[in-house]
């Protein structure tokens, strides 16, 4: 089973998740939006843990943008202290099984804790080739180009798009061939705007901390139906 299905996703180098719809997920059962994000902190482990047994070799999640800073304090503390948490918790399993972390954001912004674990997580997965976690936080792609742009400057000619694609935070990593948003809206928010110019995109009504293994399956079937032509005939 688990055969065939890589054999679906062969072409697959790279899945992104804006990983939408917790607070909803919590407001209908009435419980905080806090408990909705660690709901959603759950399903991203299931579902990264999925897509690697698929045989995909890059994953993407954005989990907190630059825009997310307006929201209220109590729950801006709560996603970075979730941040924490997960990283320190899972940096021995990312450790055991081979997975790169990287991340793409201002990482300025966090408290030293959490920029210290974030150092650690790379340091010690950085030799990691077959498995790549890519974390955005505090991110924002209008903020990663115009990075790159003022990086460009510094070239003697005009840079090529290889070039430019070198001054983004996914340097190291292909455009994603997907990009899945749970939660119902149909917009990218400011994610990877310059790398999702020929991204299949997925827009599923489904709240982030229902997404499954089983709904996983799906998109990439669909995936697989899909005829993908970069422009050509
Ligand atoms: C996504 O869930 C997680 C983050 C943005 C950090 P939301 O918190 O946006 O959940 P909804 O969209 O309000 O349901
Ligand atoms: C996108 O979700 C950001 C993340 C999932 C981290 P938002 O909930 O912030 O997006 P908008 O505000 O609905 O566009
Ligand atoms: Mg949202």
């Amino acid at each position: 089973m688990l055969k065939d299905l890589k054999k679906q996703t062969s072409s697959i180098s790279h899945i992104a998740f804006i990983m939408d719809g917790n607070g909803r997920w919590a407001k209908s059962r009435l419980m905080p939006r806090k408990l909705g994000h660690k709901k959603g902190v759950e399903t991203l482990k299931e579902v990264t843990e999925a897509v690697y047994a698929r045989g995909i070799k890059h994953i993407s999640v954005y989990a907190f943008s630059s825009e997310n800073k307006q929201r209220p304090e109590d729950e801006i503390k709560n996603l970075v202290s979730l941040v924490k948490e997960y990283l320190k918790k899972e940096l021995e399993n990312f450790i055991e099984n081979e997975i790169r972390l990287e991340f793409m954001g201002d990482l300025d912004y966090f408290p030293k804790d959490t920029q210290d674990i974030i150092g650690d997580s790379l340091e010690k997965t950085k030799h990691f080739k077959n498995k790549v976690l890519n974390i955005a936080l505090n991110y924002g792609s209008q903020d990663e180009i115009l990075r790159a742009a003022n990086l460009a400057k510094k070239f003697p000619n005009e840079i090529t798009k290889e070039e430019f694609y070198s001054l983004l935070y996914t340097s190291n990593i292909p455009p994603p061939d997907l990009i899945v948003r749970t939660g119902g809206d149909k917009r990218l928010s400011n994610f990877m705007l310059y790398q999702a110019a020929y991204s299949e995109l997925f827009f599923l009504d489904i709240l982030w901390p229902d997404f499954s293994e089983t709904e996983l399956d799906k998109v990439l079937e669909e995936f697989g139906k899909r005829q993908r032509r970069f422009g050509k005939v």
